[in-house]
C-alpha cells in the first residue's frame, strides 16, 4: 500500500515537474519538433513556416531530409518582402550550417519563380542560393516562423 502511494506520488511529482520544465513557449505557434530540429544544425525556425508539420525525418547520417507539410503554404520573406511558396514535401540535404539539393521552396523576384536550391548560416547571416546566385539576410530576420498566407496551387 505504501509503495504504491509512494510511485503515484512519484508520478505526479515527474509531472509537475516536466509541465514546469517544458512550458509552452507560446500557445499561438508552439515550435514544432521540426522547427526545432533547424536548431541544432545551426539554422533559425524562421526558415519553416508556422503551420502543421505532419511529419519530417532526417537521415543522420547522409543528411537526407523530407519535410512534410499539412498544406502548401505562401508566405512573405522579411525583409524585402518576397513572396516565398513552400511545397507539401520539402527535401534536401543538411549538415552543420549548410542545406543543400533543396527542393520545394520558391521565392518569387524579378516577376519570375525561382527554386531556392541550397542555404548556407553563420553566426550573421543566412545564405540563399539560387544556382549560382547567392543573397544574404542577417540571421535575426528569422527568428520567428512567418504565417502562412494561404496556400497556392501549384501550376
Ligand atoms: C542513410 O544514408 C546512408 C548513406 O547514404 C544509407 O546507406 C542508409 O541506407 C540511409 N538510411 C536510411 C534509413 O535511409
Amino acid at each position: 500500500m505504501t509503495s504504491k502511494f509512494h510511485f503515484l506520488s512519484f508520478l505526479f511529482f515527474s509531472f509537475i515537474s516536466y509541465s514546469f520544465q517544458n512550458p509552452n513557449p507560446d500557445s499561438n505557434s508552439s515550435p514544432s519538433r521540426a522547427h526545432t530540429e533547424l536548431t541544432n544544425y545551426g539554422f533559425p525556425i524562421g526558415l519553416l513556416p508556422a503551420t502543421t508539420i505532419l511529419n519530417y525525418n532526417v537521415n543522420q547520417t547522409s543528411g537526407e531530409f523530407t519535410v512534410y507539410l499539412g498544406d502548401s503554404c505562401k508566405i512573405t520573406l522579411p525583409p524585402d518582402n518576397y513572396l516565398a511558396t513552400y511545397s507539401k514535401r520539402i527535401t534536401g540535404k543538411i549538415v552543420k550550417g549548410r542545406i543543400a539539393e533543396l527542393d520545394g521552396i520558391r521565392v518569387q523576384a524579378f516577376f519570375k519563380w525561382w527554386s531556392i536550391t541550397g542555404i548556407r548560416s553563420n553566426d550573421e547571416d543566412l545564405v540563399f542560393e539560387v544556382g549560382m546566385v547567392t543573397a544574404k539576410y542577417p540571421l535575426k530576420n528569422f527568428d520567428e516562423s512567418p504565417p502562412c498566407e494561404g496556400r497556392y496551387s501549384a501550376s
